[in-house]
C-alpha cells in the first residue's frame, strides 16, 4: 500500500510538467522501465538496430531510403547514423511517430574534429596542450551538429597510440595517458555540455574500447596483444577519464586482445566497464564489428555472434543488423530478459536525457541549422586552434619568420594548392572549398609588392603516391627566380585515418627528392610539413634549416600557417608522439622502460646494450619537443622539500626566461621517475605541465605540486599503491631535454 502512495506522490510531483530530461535518474529509469514492459520483443530489438542511411552521396546529401523509413515506422531501427540535416532527420522522426510506441530515432554521426566548420586533426590540436582549447572546439562543433540535426557524435576517440604507421593516430591525443586523459575528459564536457537536454548539446562517445592502436605492425585491424598491466596503465586511463567526465556512451574496437574480440568481451564490457568503473551510458559496436567476430574465429554464425556481444554488455548494433533478427534467439532463452531489457533501457535513457521524448524535433530546426553552421566565430575558433597546433621543429638561424615584403617567393609543392588535404581524413561534410590552401593563406598575407611563384613539383593526388619527377624542372626554376622558397610536403589525407596504415615513415613518393634538389639552389628555404602522423623525416632534418609541423589542419590551415610563417604568430605546438628516426625503431615512446642493459648514453657503442647496430635508439623528435620563435632558457629548479611522507605534497619551481626579444608561450613540462618499486616503472612520466606566456627578456617561475597520489602505480595486483623509496623529478621544454632533482618517499 506505501509503495503505491509512493508512486502516486511522486506522479503527482512530476505532474508539475517536468519534462523527461529534468527527471531524476531514477525516475527516468522507472519511465523507461514502464515503456519497456508495453514493448513486443521485436520492439526491444528494433531500438537496438542502428543502421546508416543511404551512403550512395552521404557526403554531399544525406539520404535515407524508402525502406529505411518503413523499417522506422514500424520499430525496427532505434538509431541512424551518416543522417544530418535538421529537414531529413525531422521527416525521419516524423516516422518514428507513427510507430506504435513513438520512440524518437537516435541520430549518430562521426564529428571527430568539427562538423562543418572542420578544425586540426586531433593529434594536431594535441601539441597545443590545451585542455581548454580542446573543450571550446568540442563544444562548437557540437553547436553546428546539434544544429543540423545530430544528437550523437562517435568522439572523442582516445586511443593512446605509440605506432605512427596506423592510419588513426590522426584521431587521438598521442602517446602519452595524462595528457590524453586531460584531452578525453575536456573533449566529452564541450560535446555534452552542462545539459544534455539543451538543444545544443551531444551525447559523446568514448572510443574504441580497447587498445586498438595497439594493433600489431601499427596494420589497422590487426591482433592486439598486450599485458593487462600496459591496459590499465596506459590504454585505459583516458577512457576511465571519460567515463568519469560523463561519457554518456561508448564504442567497442575492432581489435581481438589477448584472444578475445573487444566486441564480444566481458571482460571489458561488464567487469571493466560496469564492475570496475561504474559506467551506466550505453555501448554501441563499432560498425559490424559483431558480425566480424565470426571472422575472428570467435564465433560460428552472426546469432551466435550478436548473442555473445549482447550478453558481454554491448547495447546496440552499428549497421551489423543482427540485434534486429535476435528473436528466435531470445525466445530460445539465449539473451535473458534482464539482458534485452538492460540494453533497451540504456538506449531509453539516452534519449531521454536528450530530451528527444519531450520534443523529438528538438533539433531539428532549420533556421538555427543555417545560422550555426560555419558561422564566422566558428572560423575564427578554427584558425586559432590551427596556429596553437603548429609545431616549430628546427628554425635555424632564425631564418623564420619570413619577411613579408620579400620581392619573390616560390611555394612549391602539390599539398601547398590542396584544400581538400587541409581538411583531414575525417572531413565528412566538411567541404575543401571551405578550406584555406598554404598557397592561397600566404598570398593574403605578403605585401602587395612581393610576387609568389608556385609551382607543384610533385602531384598531391589522392589514392597514390606521385613518382613523377616532371614538375621538378618548373620547381626549380620558380626557386632560382625567389629570394626564399616554401616547400609544401607531407600527406594526402587519404594517406592517413582508417584502414590507411603505411609500412614506410618516409616523405611520400618523390617528395625528398625534390627537396634535395632545391636544397641545392643554396636558398633560403623552409619545409612546412602537412600530414598525419610523425614522419622519419632525417636528412630534411639534418639538412633544411627550418621546419614547420602543420599537420592537417583544417579549414584555417592556410591563413594559421602564413601567420606563423610571417610571424604574426609565434609557434607555441609540443609534440604529442615521438618522431622515429626510422620505421624500424617502432615502437619508440618517451615512457618506456629502462630495461636491464639501457644504452650508455656517454658510451653508445657499448656493445652489450640495447640498441641497434646500425641505428641511434634516439628518436628524431622527442614527445613533448617544439621550438618558438622566441628561446627559452631553464634554470634553478628546486623543491620545497627533498623527503616527503604521508599526504604531503612538495612544491617544484623552475625558472624560464626568455632570451630573445620576441614574447612567447612555452609549455613547461613536469615528468617524474619512481626509481626503484615492486613493479618497473617508466624512465619518465608526464605528471604535469603549464603554458606560460612569457615576455621577451622576461622571466617566469613554473610551480607544480605534486603528492604521494599523483606518484601511485599500480602493483602486481594491479591495485593502486605508494612505495618508500626515491623518486627523480625532471622539468623542461621537452621529454628529452630537462633539469632534474631528486625526492624520497619516506614510509
Ligand atoms: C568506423 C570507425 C568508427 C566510426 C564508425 C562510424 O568504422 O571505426 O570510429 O565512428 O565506423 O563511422
Amino acid at each position: 500500500m506505501l509503495k503505491h502512495c509512493v508512486a502516486l506522490l511522486i506522479a503527482l510531483l512530476f505532474s508539475n510538467g517536468s519534462t523527461y530530461a529534468q527527471l531524476s535518474d531514477q525516475e527516468m529509469t522507472r519511465r523507461a522501465d514502464s515503456l519497456i514492459a508495453q514493448m513486443t520483443v521485436e520492439e526491444k530489438l528494433g531500438q537496438l538496430n542502428q543502421v546508416a542511411g543511404d551512403l550512395s552521396n552521404f557526403k554531399r546529401v544525406a539520404g535515407i531510403l524508402p525502406v529505411q523509413f518503413q523499417q522506422i515506422r514500424e520499430g525496427k531501427i532505434g538509431s541512424m547514423l551518416m543522417v544530418y540535416g535538421a529537414d531529413l532527420t525531422r521527416k525521419a522522426q516524423e516516422a518514428a511517430m507513427q510507430s506504435r510506441l513513438k520512440i524518437p530515432v537516435l541520430f549518430g554521426f562521426d564529428v571527430i574534429h568539427g562538423y562543418r566548420t572542420t578544425f586540426p586533426i586531433p593529434l594536431a590540436e594535441s601539441c597545443a596542450w590545451d585542455v581548454e582549447l580542446a573543450e571550446r572546439t568540442a563544444r562548437m562543433a557540437a553547436t553546428e551538429a546539434a544544429a543540423a540535426g545530430i544528437h550523437w557524435t562517435f568522439a572523442p576517440m582516445v586511443d593512446i597510440a605509440r605506432d605512427p604507421r596506423w592510419g588513426r593516430v590522426i584521431e587521438g591525443a598521442g602517446e602519452d595517458p595524462y595528457l590524453g586523459s586531460l584531452i578525453a575528459a575536456a573533449r566529452v564536457r564541450g560535446f555534452q555540455g552542462a545539459d544534455l537536454s539543451a538543444d545544443n548539446t551531444i551525447l559523446a562517445c568514448v572510443k574504441h574500447f580497447v587498445a586498438y592502436g595497439a594493433a600489431e605492425g601499427g596494420r589497422d585491424y590487426n591482433t592486439v596483444d598486450v599485458s593487462e598491466r600496459t591496459l590499465r596503465e596506459i590504454y585505459f586511463p583516458p577512457f576511465k577519464a571519460a567515463i568519469d567526465a560523463g561519457a554518456a556512451t561508448l564504442m567497442t574496437s575492432f581489435n581481438e586482445i589477448s584472444g578475445t574480440p573487444a566486441t564480444l568481451s566481458r571482460f571489458l564490457m561488464t567487469d571493466v566497464l560496469r564492475g570496475e568503473w561504474n559506467f551506466k551510458g550505453m555501448v554501441v559496436s563499432d560498425w559490424e564489428s559483431i558480425n566480424e567476430s565470426r571472422v575472428h574465429g570467435a564465433a560460428k554464425t552472426n546469432d551466435d555472434a550478436a548473442v555473445l556481444a549482447i550478453n558481454a554488455g554491448v547495447d546496440m548494433d552499428m549497421e551489423g543488423e543482427l540485434y534486429v533478427n535476435l528473436a528466435k534467439e531470445v525466445r530460445a532463452g539465449k539473451v535473458s530478459d534482464a539482458v534485452l531489457n538492460q540494453a533497451v533501457r540504456r538506449v531509453l535513457l539516452a534519449k531521454f536525457k536528450l530530451g528527444l521524448f519531450d520534443d523529438p524535433f528538438r533539433y531539428c530546426n532549420a533556421e538555427r541549422e543555417k545560422a550555426l553552421v560555419l558561422n564566422p566565430a566558428h572560423r575564427a575558433l578554427a584558425r586559432e586552434a590551427a596556429q596553437k597546433s603548429i609545431v616549430l621543429l628546427k628554425n635555424d638561424k632564425n631564418m623564420l619568420p619570413l619577411r613579408k615584403d620579400l620581392k619573390t617567393l616560390a611555394v612549391i609543392g602539390g599539398l601547398a594548392e590542396s584544400k581538400r588535404d587541409m581538411l583531414g581524413e575525417w572531413e565528412m561534410v566538411g567541404r575543401p572549398e571551405d578550406a584555406v590552401s598554404v598557397l592561397d593563406g600566404i598570398k593574403k598575407q605578403v605585401s602587395d609588392k612581393t610576387t609568389v611563384i608556385y609551382s607543384k613539383g610533385y602531384e598531391a593526388t589522392r589514392g597514390k603516391e606521385s613518382l613523377s619527377k616532371a614538375g621538378f624542372v618548373e620547381a626549380i626554376k620558380a626557386a632560382k627566380k625567389s629570394d626564399a622558397v616554401v616547400v609544401v610536403v607531407g600527406e594526402t589525407a587519404d594517406m592517413t585515418g582508417e584502414a590507411h596504415s603505411r609500412a614506410s615513415l618516409d616523405l611520400p613518393g618523390v617528395q625528398e627528392d625534390l627537396i634535395k634538389e632545391l636544397h641545392t639552389l643554396n636558398k633560403p628555404m623552409v619545409v612546412v610539413l602537412t600530414n598525419g602522423r610523425p614522419l622519419s623525416i632525417v636528412w630534411t632534418a639534418e639538412k633544411v634549416p627550418a621546419i614547420v609541423e602543420a599537420w592537417h589542419l583544417g579549414i584555417e590551415a592556410g591563413n594559421a600557417i602564413a601567420d606563423v610563417l610571417f610571424g604574426d604568430v609565434n609557434p607555441s605546438g609540443k609534440l604529442t608522439m615521438t618522431f622515429p628516426r626510422s620505421v624500424g625503431q617502432i615502437p619508440i615512446y618517451y615512457n618506456h622502460k629502462n630495461t636491464g642493459r639501457p644504452i650508455n648514453p656517454q658510451n653508445p657503442n657499448d656493445r652489450y646494450k640495447s640498441r641497434y647496430i646500425d641505428l641511434d635508439n634516439t628518436p628524431l623528435y622527442p614527445f613533448g619537443y617544439g621550438l618558438s620563435y622566441s628561446s627559452f632558457e631553464y634554470k634553478n629548479l628546486r623543491v620545497s622539500q627533498r623527503e616527503f611522507r604521508g599526504s604531503e605534497s612538495v612544491t617544484i619551481t623552475v625558472d624560464v626566461t626568455n632570451n630573445s626579444t620576441v614574447a612567447g608561450e612555452e609549455v613547461v613540462q613536469l615528468y617524474v621517475r619512481d626509481d626503484v618499486a615492486s613493479v618497473t616503472r617508466p624512465v619518465k612520466e608526464l605528471k604535469g605541465f603549464k603554458k606560460l606566456r612569457i615576455g621577451g627578456g622576461e622571466t617566469k617561475q613554473a610551480v607544480f605540486t605534486i603528492s604521494a597520489k599523483d606518484l601511485m602505480f599500480l602493483d602486481r595486483a594491479f591495485k593502486p599503491t605508494m612505495e618508500a623509496g626515491t623518486f627523480t623529478v625532471f622539468v623542461g621544454g621537452n621529454s628529452a631535454q630537462t633539469l632534474d632533482e631528486k625526492l624520497e618517499y619516506l614510509p
